[in-house]
């Protein structure tokens, strides 16, 4: 099934200046590239796109992390897009990622892990509205 997915480049590859190194990545496995832009989030934001955390013991720091600096946000699409980019990503943990993943080659530690995918259909969707700003099943 075709459809599409929110990726967020954190502010730990980005100041890396891995950006073209990971969209690289997806591009070769037949991901397309819909929208993007680069932006240092607003709290707000961050709280509300990981408000599923928000009782973790880790979610303060998380929220300062995301907050510190800039970040990539996409939108991509192709077939199975949710799936397919949660395998490039790679285990949340880099020192569990599998070899080639990006969290294995650009991720330092479980919160330094340099992308954000989203982790099904339904939070693709919520995620993609949060970000993008527009209904995105109009756009489809
Ligand atoms: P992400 O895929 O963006 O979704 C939630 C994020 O929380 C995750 O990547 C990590 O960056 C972060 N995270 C998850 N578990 C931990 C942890 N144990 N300590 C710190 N950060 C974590």
């Amino acid at each position: 099934m075709r459809e599409s997915t929110l990726v967020i480049i954190k502010p730990d590859a980005v100041k890396k200046q891995r950006i073209g190194a990971i969209l690289s990545l997806y591009e070769a496995h037949g991901l397309v590239l819909e929208e993007a832009y680069i932006c240092v989030p607003e709290r707000a934001l961050i709280e509300k796109h990981y408000e599923a955390h928000k009782d973790k013991d880790f979610y303060p720091s998380l929220v300062r992390f995301m907050t510190s600096d800039r970040v990539f946000v996409m939108k991509l699409s192709g077939e199975n897009a949710v799936e397919v980019v949660r395998e490039i990503n790679g285990a949340t943990d880099p020192a569990k990622a599998r070899v080639c993943t990006i969290r294995y080659l650009y991720g330092d530690s479980v919160q330094f892990n340099a992308v954000h995918g989203s982790s099904s259909p339904e939070e693709a969707e919520a995620e993609l509205a949060l970000w993008f700003g527009k209904d995105q099943d109009e756009e489809e």
